[in-house]
Order: structure tokens, then sequence, then C-alpha cells
């Protein structure tokens, strides 16, 4: 088994790492760490873009106002104001690495702006309707030119190591994490002062999502099992407007169709939205999802339709090329024809609480990106917003790293072998895809768009047999990757549900028919357990 010495160890080549990555490289060794490819995550796929006051009749204020109202009384309004605050500089430091933002035909000191639900206002730079695939080349090109960044693909983290886990004394610090090599199945133990979790997402945990694969939540298991708190982690985020085709695995028709006049009616041409709030379409995506969820169920129907045949063609082709062109692969003209489309698990709004700075509670461990909870989002997120917190806590994680990393020295520290068992079990390859799929089932029918106490047990139940059948085979098997990832989505799982239970009211992406009030004060659901988690 290796042991490798970095100063910086960040788990994660989305904005957030990528972001934190560039800054230290200027002090130091950075080793950034991805499970897939460099450019596979959720970032890529981002097309609405980042919301960011550019436009000088907005202002800070009403942009904060905007993130306040949707995170439904949960944000916490120093971490919004500094995030917020905070973008301008990062879309500059953005586009000095070389990323292009639209401008307005004939007016190239103006951005082009998007809207999206829940903005008051025109506020969402973007590159096209491909924003994240512009910002992950331009960072990642960046990375790999900058001499002290290595790119490690395919280094799947399993565990952080924290000095109480080995058995030292004093206060328990992170020291490194301990890697699958997948290619060659083999262990790595990397020995850092400085551990980043920039893990993304955790859309995986249901059926249906528009995250990719790598969205298994696995930063947030790492760091519940290190006896970190964890909060609100039953504020899933569901996408109002997935593509609705066998084929299409959860296609994300952008919000920013429905800034620019899309509407949202059902298979009898009813723009039912209206029913549930003034702002139709463009309502948050708490009160939208709810409202496509409310309406197939009413029916029956299987989705609804995205309307937004009432502009040119031309326009749509320019403003939306890529998703013009997959809607017309899938047989639908969007200039011609409404689309079929519905819900699917999107964004985290919980996770790792963390400050705006990375900072979690372990000296040596931080946070960033969609795997932290900082506070800005609070109840639902604002469109737009993640992109802009990924990369304004990515610059402010590295800024406070730089100034203390040195305080956590792990010369010296032997980080024991990576223990596991030793026999290949036959059967393990079938058993952890059939537990795979139960956890997405069990999350996407108990653990949905609208709960229940009832359901919300039963899914308890369900998901704890998955979880001791995982550790069994974890503790007797050799790990294989499919295993680390299900450990960690039945884990996730479980945190999710036991924040549901905890929280006696609905707010929201939290809606409970059995607890259908609004309670007047607003808290956090907070799970911290013993390091090793709860099994
Ligand atoms: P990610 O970009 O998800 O990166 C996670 C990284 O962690 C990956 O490199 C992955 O390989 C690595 N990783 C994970 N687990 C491990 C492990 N165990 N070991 C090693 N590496 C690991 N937000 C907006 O603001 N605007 C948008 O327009 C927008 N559109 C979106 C569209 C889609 C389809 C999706 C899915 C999301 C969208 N979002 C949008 C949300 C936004 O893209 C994400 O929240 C944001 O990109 C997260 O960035 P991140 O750096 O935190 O994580
Ligand atoms: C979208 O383009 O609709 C996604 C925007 C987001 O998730 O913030």
């Amino acid at each position: 088994m290796q042991t490798r010495d970095t100063d910086f160890l960040i788990i994660g080549s989305g904005l957030a790492g990528l972001t934190a990555a560039l800054r230290l490289s200027a002090h130091g060794q950075v080793l950034l760490v991805c499970k897939g490819a460099s450019d596979e995550a959720n970032t890529r796929y981002a097309q609405g873009g980042i919301s960011c006051v550019m436009d000088p009749t907005d202002s800070m204020d009403e942009h904060i106002q905007d993130t306040l109202q949707t995170g439904g009384g949960l944000s916490d309004e120093s971490a919004v104001r500094a995030i917020i605050e905070g973008g301008p500089e990062q879309i500059a430091e953005l586009e000095a690495a070389g990323v292009r933002f639209e401008h307005r035909e004939n007016r190239p000191n103006e951005y082009d702006l998007g809207q999206e639900g829940g903005h008051s206002r025109r506020r969402v730079l973007h590159a096209g309707d491909i924003t994240g695939k512009e910002l992950i080349e331009k960072l990642l090109a960046s990375a790999k030119a900058e001499s002290n960044i290595t790119v490690a693909e395919n280094w799947l983290a399993i565990d952080v190591v924290t000095t109480g886990w080995i058995g030292l004394s004093g206060e328990n610090r992170c020291i490194g994490c301990y890697f699958l090599d997948k290619p060659v199945s083999e262990i790595l133990t990397v020995r850092s002062p400085v551990t980043v979790l920039a893990t993304g997402g955790l859309g995986k945990v249901y059926l249906y999502t528009s995250n990719p694969d790598v969205a298994t939540g696995d930063g947030v298991a790492m760091a519940w099992r290190a006896g970190l708190p964890v909060r609100d982690m039953e504020m899933v985020q569901f996408h109002p407007t997935c593509l609705y085709h066998p084929s299409a695995g959860s296609f994300l028709i952008s919000e920013a169709v429905r800034g620019e006049g899309a509407r949202l009616i059902d298979r009898r041409g009813h723009e039912f939205v209206y029913d549930f709030d003034e702002r139709g379409a463009l309502a948050p995506r708490d009160i939208t999802a709810r409202a496509i969820d409310s309406v197939m169920k009413r029916h029956g129907d299987p989705f609804v339709y995205i309307d937004i045949s009432h502009r040119e063609s031309d326009f749509l082709q320019t403003r939306f090329p890529t998703l013009y062109g997959m809607c017309l692969n899938f047989g639908f003209d969007m200039a011609l024809t409404p689309v079929p489309v519905v819900p699917a698990a999107h964004y985290s709004c919980g996770g790792v609480v963390a400050e705006v700075n990375g900072c979690t509670a372990m000296d040596g461990l931080y946070a960033i990106g969609e795997v932290a909870s900082t506070g800005l989002h609070g109840a639902n997120r604002l469109a737009s917003n993640s992109l802009l917190e990924a990369a304004v806590c990515g610059a402010r994680c590295a800024e406070a790293v730089s100034k203390v990393w040195k305080n956590n020295p792990v010369e010296g520290i032997s980080i024991p072998r990576w223990e596991c068992g030793e026999a290949v079990s036959s059967d393990e390859a079938v058993v952890v895809e059939h537990d795979w799929n139960e956890v997405r089932s069990v999350m996407w029918d108990y653990v949905g768009i609208v709960r229940s106490d009832r359901r919300l047990a039963r899914a308890r139940r369900r998901i704890r047999t998955i979880r001791e059948e995982v550790a069994s085979y974890y503790r007797d098997y050799l790990v294989t990757a499919d295993l680390i990832e299900l450990r960690n989505l039945a884990a996730v799982a479980e945190l999710i549900i036991r924040c549901a239970q905890q929280r006696k009211e609905s707010r929201g992406l939290h809606y409970n028919e059995d607890w259908s009030q609004k309670n007047t004060q607003a808290e956090h659901t907070i799970i911290q357990d013993k390091p090793g988690g709860s099994l």
C-alpha cells in the first residue's frame, strides 16, 4: 500500500475543487483527486448559469432578499451576504481564466443576463446553455497547466483519516484520506495537513435525477462517519423540468427556458401553476415541483408539458442550441410543440456544516460547494446560486487554508495499513446492484416531493436493512467501487430520512402531509453521531 504526501489534498474537480486548487497552488503542492474523469461532475452539466449582480440597475440587497425569501427562513443571512457580495470578484477571476460569458448582441459591454425562478430580476450569467461545460473546460485546462497541481483521476475516496481514528491522543483532526485506485483495485493513502471535501451532490440516491453517476453523496457520508455534524439533509431539491422520455435519462430542460417565457401546462392545456402561485412558471422550485407532482397525481398523468412554441425557432436555436438539438433528437421541436417533462432529484441544500470559507468542526478538514451546508440555501436553493457558492467558497477556502495549514502538522504520523476482508464474494456484484436499485427506488417512492410519517418510517426500516447488509459485506470482502458508493448512498439515504423525521413541519423543499403547517421558528435539523457512523 502506497502512502503519498501533499500539502493540500482536494477531493473533487468540480467548480468548488478547481477554484480552491488554482488558488492554493500558489502556496504549495496540490493533489486534486476525482473518482472518474476529471471533467465528470455536476458542474459540467450546469445549463442556466451563475447568478451574480452585474447589472447596474440590480443590487446586492435584491439578490440577498430573493435568496432569503426562497430559502424559507432557514438561510443564514451573513453567509448569504458574504457569498452574494463575493460574486463579482469571482466572475472576474473566471473570465481571467478564459471563461466566456455571453454578452448582448451589439452591446459588448453588457452581459446577456438570464431569468430564472425566484429571481426578481435578470441576473444569471451564462455561456449559451452549456455554462458548466465552459467552466470546467477552462478551469481544468488552467489546473493541468499549473506545475503545482497534480490531477489524479479514478481515485475513489473511501474515508478520511483522523488522529482519533488511528488512536492518537489530543484533539481529533484530519490528516489525510484512503482512496481506491479504481483501475488497479489498490488502496492508496494520502497524508496531508489539509483535506478539502469538494465532492458535490447526492442525486443518485433517488431513482430519477438530473445528476451524473458521480453524485453519490460520498463527501457527506465520509464527514458524518468522521463524526462531523450534517444538517438539513431533508432539503433535497427536485428540478421541475426534466425531459420525459425513456431514453433521455432525466435530461434537464433549463429553468432559463421558463425565463424566456415557457409555460407549464397539463395534458389538457391548462396552465396549472397559477393555481399554486401567482408567479406561475417562475415561482421557486419547491412550489413548481410540488405543483407538477400534485397535477400528475390528481390526473394520473405521467408528465406535464413545458411549452415555448410561441417563440421563434431562430431565437430558440440561438439561445438554447444544445437543449433545442437534444429535444429534437427525441422527436420534439421546441418551436412547434410542447415538450413532456417531470421533476427529478437535482440538488442537496443540506450537507456538512461548514463556514463560507469551508472550515468544519474538525481541524484539517474543509467542505466546499454542494457537499457543504453554509447557510446560503436554507430550505430551498435559489436557481443558479450553487455555482456562485462553489466559486466564492472555493476561493475563500483557499484564502483561509493558506493562512493556517501549517498549524496541522502531519510529519512523522504513520497512517496504518487499510484493513479489509480478503475474500471475494461470488454473489457480491449482484447483491450490490440490487441494493443500489432498492435504495434509489425506496427514496423515490417514500422520500420524494411529498412525504408522510408512515412512508418515512417504512423507508427507514428498508434502508437500515440494506445498511446492515452493506456493513457485513464491507467487513468481510474486498472493497469495490460499487460497494463503497453503495455504502455512502445508503448512509446518505438514512441521513435524509432521519432529518425528515426530525422536522415536525413543512418548510421549503420538505413537505410532510402529516405536518403540513410551517412553524413560527425556523430551525435546522442536525445529525451528529459518534465517529464511525450509526452502525
Ligand atoms: P461537482 O461539480 O459535482 O464535483 C464533484 C467532484 O467530486 C467530481 O469531480 C467527482 O468526481 C468528485 N468526487 C465525488 N465523490 C468522490 C470520491 N468519493 N472520491 C473522489 N472524488 C469524488 N447550478 C447553478 O448554479 N446553475 C446551473 O445552471 C446549474 N445547472 C445544473 C444542471 C444540472 C443538470 C445539474 C446536475 C446541476 C446543476 N446545477 C446548477 C448545480 C451545480 O452544477 C452544482 O451544484 C455544482 O456544480 C456543484 O459543484 P461542486 O464543485 O460542489 O461539485
Ligand atoms: C437550470 O438551468 O434550470 C438549472 C439551474 C440550477 O440548478 O441552478
